[in-house]
Order: C-alpha cells, then sequence, then structure tokens
C-alpha cells in the first residue's frame, strides 16, 4: 500500500490491527515517522497496543511520536508505562514529551506523577508538568505542591507561578480605556529636559517609544561628566517612560557603540558598548526585551575605519567599519498576551493599522542614513514609519524624549498617530517648529510649549 495520509486515515477508522500490521512492517525510521505523525485524532477505543511496541524502538523520534500519540488517547492511556519509560530514558525531548503525555489525560490519579517531575532539573519538565496539574483548578493538594515554585531558581517557572498564584492582576493606575490618552499630551513638543517634563506625565498614557539617545560626548550637543553618569541618566529616562507607558506596550530605542577619539598619539581612542550596557539597566527597570534589529547602513556612508590597516596588514590593528546600529526591542513586562493589547481596540481600527505587503521579514533593516545641515543625527524617515506601523496602531500615542529634529513626531502624524516629544536644545526645538507645515485644514495643530506653558495646559 502507498503510504499517504489519506489511506493512513481511511486505514485508522478501517481497522486498528490492519494499521499495526503495516507499521510492524515497516522497517525505515522516516515511514514510521510518516504514519505516527500523519495519524490525526484518534477514536474512542482505538486499539493502541502497537504504539506501545514502539515505546522501545532504538530510534528516538520514534519514541516521541509513539509517545505523542498516546498522549492523544483522552484519558485512557497507561500512564504506567509511559512513567516507567521516562525513568529509562535519555533523550530529553521524547521525556518532556512523557510528561506532556501524562499531563494532558487529566485524571486525578496522575497526579503522583506529575508531583515527581516537579523535581526535575529540566525547567522544560518543570513547566510540563506544571501546565498538567494545573488542569485541577481550586485543589489545594495541587496549590501546595505549585505555590513554594514561586522560590524556584528558573525564571520561566518562577513567571508561571506568579502568574496564577500571586499576581493580583494589577490595572494600570489611571482609568482610562487602553486606546485612549491625555488631551493635553497630543501632538506636543516641550523644550526641556525630559527627566523634568515626564514629571508632568501621568502614569500610563504612551502607547509606543521610539527614541535615539544622545551618543555618550561623541556628538556637541549632550555633555556628561562620565560614562557612568550619562548611563544612569538614560536608567532614569528609561525608568519614567517604564512608568508612563501603557500595559503591554513597547518601546524601542536605537543605539550603537561609539568611539571617541583618542587625545593624543600616546593613547587609545576608546569604545563604548551603549546598546549592551543600556540593555542589563532596562531590564532590571521592568523592560522585557523582544528584539534586536540590525539597521544597516551601505559602507559608503559611514567613516572609513581601515586606511590604517589597508596599508600595513598586521593583525590586531584590524579596524572594521561599523555599518550597524541596534534597534533594541523592549516590551512593559506584563502577564497579559499581546492578543489582550490588540482585543482594546475595535475592529476598524485594527483592520486600518494592518500591516500592508513587503514588510520587512528579517531583523536586519537596509536603510541609508539621512544627513541634515542642522542636527547631525537624524532618523530616516523610513525607520520611523517600519517602527510605528509595526509597533502601533493608528490613533496611539507616540513618545520621542530626545525630540531632536522632530522626525518621529512628523512620521507618527503623517501615519495618522498622535506624538508627544520633548527636547533640551532650543536650536533644536526651533528648528522642529520651522519644519512644521502650517495647514488651515489641519484638525490637530502641533504645540511647541516651554515647560511652564506645557505646565498650564494640564490645569
Ligand atoms: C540622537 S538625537 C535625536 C534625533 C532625532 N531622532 C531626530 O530624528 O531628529 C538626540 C537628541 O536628544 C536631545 N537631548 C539630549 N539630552 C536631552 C535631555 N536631557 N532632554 C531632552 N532632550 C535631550 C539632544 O539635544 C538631541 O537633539
Amino acid at each position: 500500500m502507498q503510504l499517504t495520509k489519506e489511506n493512513i486515515f481511511e486505514l485508522k477508522k478501517r481497522s486498528t490491527e490492519e494499521l499495526a500490521l503495516l507499521v510492524k512492517g515497516l522497517n525505515d525510521v522516516s515511514s514510521i515517522n510518516y504514519v505516527l505523525e500523519n495519524l490525526g485524532h484518534l477514536p474512542a477505543g482505538f486499539n493502541a497496543g502497537f504504539l506501545y511496541i514502539l515505546l522501545n524502538h532504538s530510534h528516538p523520534q520514534v519514541r516521541l511520536n509513539a509517545v505523542k500519540n498516546i498522549g492523544k488517547l483522552n484519558g485512557n492511556s497507561d500512564t504506567k508505562i509511559l512513567y516507567n519509560l521516562f525513568q529509562k530514558e535519555t533523550d530529553t525531548a521524547v521525556k518532556r514529551e512523557i510528561v506532556s503525555s501524562i499531563g494532558r489525560q487529566r485524571i486525578p490519579q496522575n497526579k503522583e506523577m506529575l508531583f515527581s517531575f516537579l523535581e526535575d532539573t529540566d525547567p522544560k519538565i518543570i513547566c510540563q508538568a506544571i501546565r498538567g496539574l494545573m488542569v485541577f483548578e481550586n485543589d489545594p493538594e495541587v496549590e501546595q505542591y505549585l505555590r513554594p515554585l514561586i522560590n524556584h531558581e528558573n525564571e520561566m517557572v518562577k513567571s508561571i507561578i506568579y502568574k496564577e498564584y500571586f499576581s493580583n492582576n494589577k490595572s494600570p493606575k489611571n482609568n482610562q480605556p487602553h486606546r485612549e490618552t491625555y488631551e493635553y499630551l497630543k501632538n506636543v513638543v516641550v523644550n526641556a529636559d525630559v527627566l523634568e517634563a515626564l514629571q508632568l506625565v501621568p502614569d500610563d498614557s504612551v502607547h509606543l517609544t521610539f527614541t535615539s539617545p544622545p551618543y555618550y560626548n561623541a556628538r556637541d550637543y549632550s555633555i556628561y561628566p562620565s560614562y557612568q553618569a550619562y548611563l544612569e541618566f538614560l536608567e532614569n529616562v528609561f525608568k519614567e517612560t517604564h512608568r508612563i507607558t501603557k500595559e503591554g506596550r513597547f518601546l524601542i530605542v536605537n543605539t550603537s557603540p561609539i568611539i571617541i577619539p583618542r587625545v593624543s598619539r600616546s593613547h587609545s581612542s576608546k569604545r563604548y558598548s551603549i546598546p549592551f550596557d543600556l540593555h542589563p539597566l532596562l531590564v532590571k527597570n521592568g523592560w522585557e526585551f523582544i528584539d534586536d534589529i540590525v539597521w544597516l547602513k551601505p559602507e559608503a556612508s559611514v567613516k572609513n575605519r581601515n586606511g590604517g590597516f589597508q596599508q600595513h596588514r598586521k593583525p590586531l590593528g584590524y579596524k572594521p567599519n561599523s555599518v550597524t546600529e541596534y534597534l533594541m526591542v523592549y516590551r512593559k513586562s506584563t502577564e497579559k498576551l499581546l492578543d489582550w493589547n490588540i482585543h482594546c481596540y475595535d475592529d476598524k481600527t485594527v483592520n486600518e493599522s494592518k500591516v500592508s505587503d513587503g514588510f520587512e521579514t528579517s531583523n536586519v533593516w537596509k536603510i541609508d542614513p539621512c544627513f541634515d545641515k542642522v542636527h547631525s543625527a537624524i532618523f530616516p524617515v523610513e525607520l520611523c514609519q517600519r517602527v510605528i506601523k509595526y509597533y502601533s496602531f493608528k490613533g496611539d500615542l507616540i513618545f520621542d524624549p530626545f525630540g531632536g529634529s522632530g522626525t518621529v513626531g512628523r512620521t507618527a502624524k503623517s501615519l495618522n498617530r498622535l506624538f508627544f516629544l520633548t527636547e533640551k536644545e532650543p536650536i533644536y526645538f526651533e528648528y522642529m517648529k520651522s519644519k512644521q507645515k502650517v495647514s488651515l485644514l489641519e484638525e490637530r495643530m502641533t504645540k511647541f510649549l516651554t515647560i511652564s506653558e506645557f505646565k498650564e495646559s494640564i490645569k
């Protein structure tokens, strides 16, 4: 008989004995696996004898598929056999599948076995066992085993237990619906130090932050007494940003390692790995790491660093041209899934915000940098467009604490989002103002405010 999905399906319906004979007659692993992977739903009364025989097969993938199918027997599988196999099994994937299969039986007689798996050293096995035990809702014995795992050393185990037993499902401190925000933040630019301005911004009020912080002391617009002081400043900014971000929403920070040139020929230049040093400070303050996106620039657009090496070719003196920057993506830690965030919007908004074909599919974004006569480090519009389209809905409030020339604001507006920016330097604030296109038809004109005007606007 030819091995096709249709034939396997027919045989399963007609006679389990014939199916067992077919499998017995197969001597290559891939054909056995093909049958096992295409068995689908197993009807009541399915004679699973041949599956138990396959538990002794020498190939782990066959054992795994056999265990998976035994798990489909809806409370009728012989979990003792699975448990015994677990004791001698050496393949971790098969072991995990055994725990999952026992858990899927959902019968109280299996609780003891599942309790014993909680002692395992593999966190995935423990998590599978927890899943299996959680079906026994409000069972004091189960709770007695699971609650203490809040002190488990593994973060995944801890997080499941926290969500189940310890979280009080805190809702945002303000009572605004998730998609709403305050009028006085909509399309506003404040000329102030970001930390001063943020003192006036309430908790849970922005949907997305996209920003490129100052590059330590590499450019002239910001000077910090030390790298440590610079990192502490950024930590405070992103701590505050966390406070004003709505539950489960995103922060995308664009940085790159920088180089501070040497003071003389007898010194070396110093490189600072900003993205890597900032990362632990963000995670420590409640930002969950989601993705790293690499912004790739054409080599001709960056400073050439390999001139010397080109000449001497001596090892250790190799200096690659830096053609990348990072877009580090974080989410405000929450127990809620992304679906919860999406369901906060009506269907019309979700449909209108859908990202059209041609979106970037990889984490390497090839985009030309942008040069500007007034500001030395502005975002390319294309970069802003992608971030805003991929990480926000229409009508959302987008925040940029380091507004610069205002690229985030203008792009947000063009994509029917709202924005709130802060920028410390009057020269860039004025530049932003000068770039504003005045249109009488515009519903919501951008407001450029000093810190005291901003304070006034809140009253
Ligand atoms: C890398 S630039 C951002 C450029 C911006 N992404 C754009 O597209 O034009 C950083 C900006 O942060 C501003 N800045 C530095 N320290 C600040 C602070 N404490 N508060 C607010 N803005 C600050 C700088 O003046 C500079 O314009």
